[in-house]
């Protein structure tokens, strides 16, 4: 065995995805394999459909994965799986991967919540980061805004009342009839509009509030193009895209940095698939030098779903002396804080 090597393994969504990380923060691997082809033509993630890819595909990727990092299984000190937030079919897929492997080689087994994952990914190849800090965790199913007095502490400060930021883009997307993911989708026809064209609501504006709200500005996008198309109006789409874009990185950065400055943080940390815009990274960078404050993102390809996070997230807990034992269950509404 290796002192500090684990497999992580992520299925919690469309991805299935294993990697090996040295000390919770040196990649040595990270293998994704994403379904996004086979769920595209629906429009969207099919759980069964998902379920049955995560079966097939999950031996051939840990196996991936250990070759590409040149370590054989019996060099794992731990294994670290998803165990929630997501789809119960799918992580049920990557959970019965993990403690399978857990139980043969007797290694120990800890179970790691996904949101805690996108915030680890903060930690890889890189080791300077340090709480206390803000973080703000935008993806597909969540957006939630928190506060890291210390590692593995989370104080909620607010989270989305309804949609969470990418699934408002994967929506508009889908109703401008671009492929799913929506958000990459947007941000690229936004770069040749104008932010300013549409005048878009920010949801839960009032200061002091950091939780969000994505539905108001979902119904007035959708109002907007149902407009147009009674009245034959052709709508300027970079233009529509750019302001769309621009009311959720708007509402997003403003909240984010008015909660480092209440409590008092000089750091603000991005996790999560929406935190690989461009546009987002850039404004909230801009912010943060205006207010003196140091920002931390992963690179993008760590910002959307993978293992390393997991394995990072899951090495910290397992070092904290965190076990799951082999009754871990898929806990597909998991929160942050009550594991
Ligand atoms: O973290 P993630 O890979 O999966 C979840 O845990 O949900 O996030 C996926 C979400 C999708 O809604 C996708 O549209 C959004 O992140 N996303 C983006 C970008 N890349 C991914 N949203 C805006 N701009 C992007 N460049
Ligand atoms: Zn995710």
């Amino acid at each position: 065995m290796r002192s500090g090597l684990t497999l992580g393994i992520e299925t919690s969504c469309d991805e299935t995805a294993a990697a090996v990380v040295q000390d919770g923060t040196k990649i040595l691997s990270n293998i994704v394999l994403s379904q996004i082809d086979i769920h595209r033509k629906y429009g969207g993630v099919v759980p069964e459909i998902a379920s049955r890819k995560h079966i097939e595909a999950m031996v051939p990727v840990i196996n991936e994965a250990l070759g590409g990092a040149g370590v054989a299984l019996g060099d794992i000190e731990v294994i670290a799986v998803t165990s929630g937030p997501g789809l119960v079919g799918s992580l049920l897929v990557g959970i019965a991967a993990a403690k399978s492997l857990a139980f043969a080689l007797e290694k120990p087994l800890v179970g790691v919540n996904h949101i805690e994952g996108h915030i680890y990914a903060n930690f890889l190849d890189r080791e300077d980061l340090s709480p206390p800090f803000v973080c703000l965790t935008v993806s597909g199913g969540h957006t939630d805004l928190l506060l890291i007095p210390e590692l593995g502490r989370y104080e909620i400060l607010g989270r989305t009342r309804d949609d969470a930021a990418g699934e408002a883009f994967d929506k508009i997307a889908r109703v401008l009839g671009l492929p799913y993911p929506g958000g990459p989708q947007i941000e690229k026809l936004a770069q040749r509009g104008d932010k300013r064209a549409f005048d878009f609501p920010r949801g839960l504006s009032e200061a002091g509030n950091f939780d969000f709200s994505f539905s108001g500005l979902k119904t007035a996008a959708l109002n907007r193009l149902n407009q147009a198309q009674q009245k034959g109006e052709e709508i300027n789409l970079p233009d529509f895209a750019a302001s769309f874009q621009w009311a959720i990185i708007d509402v997003l950065t403003t909240k984010l940095m008015a909660a480092a400055e209440l409590y008092g943080v000089e750091q603000v940390v991005l996790s999560g698939g929406v935190a690989a815009n461009t546009t987002f990274r850039a404004y909230v960078q801009e912010q943060a030098n205006a207010a003196g404050m140091e920002v931390w993102y992963p690179p993008k390809h760590l910002c959307t779903d993978n293992a390393a996070m997991i394995a990072s997230a899951g090495y910290f807990r397992y070092r904290a002396g965190v076990r799951s034992g082999f009754d871990l269950n898929a806990l597909p509404n998991l929160r942050l804080g009550n594991d």
